[in-house]
């Protein structure tokens, strides 16, 4: 992990609400998926913002970011050539095992950009399923990346793009017609992570999310980013995360 200086080389809209900027670092970012980008927005935002790495090329970094308020806002003003700075990557990231040959990924909201990171990071290897869930079809976005996946399910809250349908619901029915992954990795609003962890745990397929908490300081010293785990535990979602295996936490 390292402060990188990055020069925005694009920033744009890519969905109603959701920009994609790529920076430009001087070496090369070394990301495995999943992990993320503590960015100063800048302006009189003293904490930095958490975003996960979309995608990593060399010194060429992605993050797609949904605009929620202040620090996104400003984010959203960021010109090409502009710098700022960049603390990552952050966190364990998701790590498939080896014998894990089937993937399935399951995500909604600003959760489907971490997922990406994985998609690009496996999709050689593994045999991948992809069950995204969007708002409506103003918010679909990375749809040509999912696209790559072995099998790719995009559903809408409205269902003004694919069923309407949620994403554990898309996963649910792909089980009930004989899919069965070896491993599902996932990320999204906490309701969606709850109801996910019921269908796996009811169906014994490991399952690994990645958390999304309020922070403050990004590695591991400040404790603004605690979750509970459910063997009574605490855990910082920043260093100890963002990926936990469902089972561990409370949801
Ligand atoms: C590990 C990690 C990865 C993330 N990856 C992405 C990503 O890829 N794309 C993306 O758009 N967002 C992502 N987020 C969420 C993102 O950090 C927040 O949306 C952002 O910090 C909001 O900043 P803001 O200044 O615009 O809003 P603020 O003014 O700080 O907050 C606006 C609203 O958003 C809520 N909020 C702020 N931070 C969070 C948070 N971490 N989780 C839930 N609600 C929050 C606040 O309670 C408030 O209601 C991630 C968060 C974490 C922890
Ligand atoms: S954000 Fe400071 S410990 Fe996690």
């Amino acid at each position: 992990m390292k402060d990188y200086v990055a020069s925005v080389v694009e920033n744009k809209k890519i969905a109603e609400n959701v920009y994609e900027i790529t920076f430009e670092t001087q070496e090369p970012v070394p990301v495995r998926a999943g992990q993320f980008g503590d960015i100063a927005v800048g302006g009189t935002h003293l904490l930095r913002r958490p975003i996960a790495i979309c995608k990593a090329d060399g010194n060429r970094i992605t993050f797609c970011y949904q605009i929620k308020g202040e620090g996104t806002k400003t984010l959203k003003t960021m010109k090409v050539g502009e710098k700022t700075n960049v603390l990552m990557p952050l966190g364990n990231g998701f790590y498939v095992e080896p014998e894990e040959k089937k993937v399935a990924l399951v995500g909604g909201g600003v959760g489907v950009f971490p997922l990406i990171s994985v998609l690009r990071a496996y999709k050689a290897e593994k045999e991948i399923s992809a069950y995204i869930g969007y708002r409506n079809k103003d918010a679909v976005c990375g749809v040509e990346e999912f696209a790559r996946a072995d099998h790719f399910v995009a559903v809408t809250d409205d269902g003004s793009y694919g069923e309407k349908q949620n994403a554990v619901q898309a996963f649910e029915s792909a089980l009930q017609n004989g899919y069965r992954p070896d491993v599902v990795l996932a990320c999204g609003p906490t309701p969606m992570l709850r109801a996910l962890k019921t269908v796996t745990e009811r169906e014994g397929l490991p399952c690994y999310v990645s958390l999304e908490e309020r922070m403050g300081c990004g590695i591991g010293a400040c404790l603004v980013c605690v979750c509970d785990k459910t063997n009574g535990k605490k855990a910082r979602v920043c260093k100890d995360g963002p990926v936990f295996n469902a089972s561990e936490v409370q949801l």
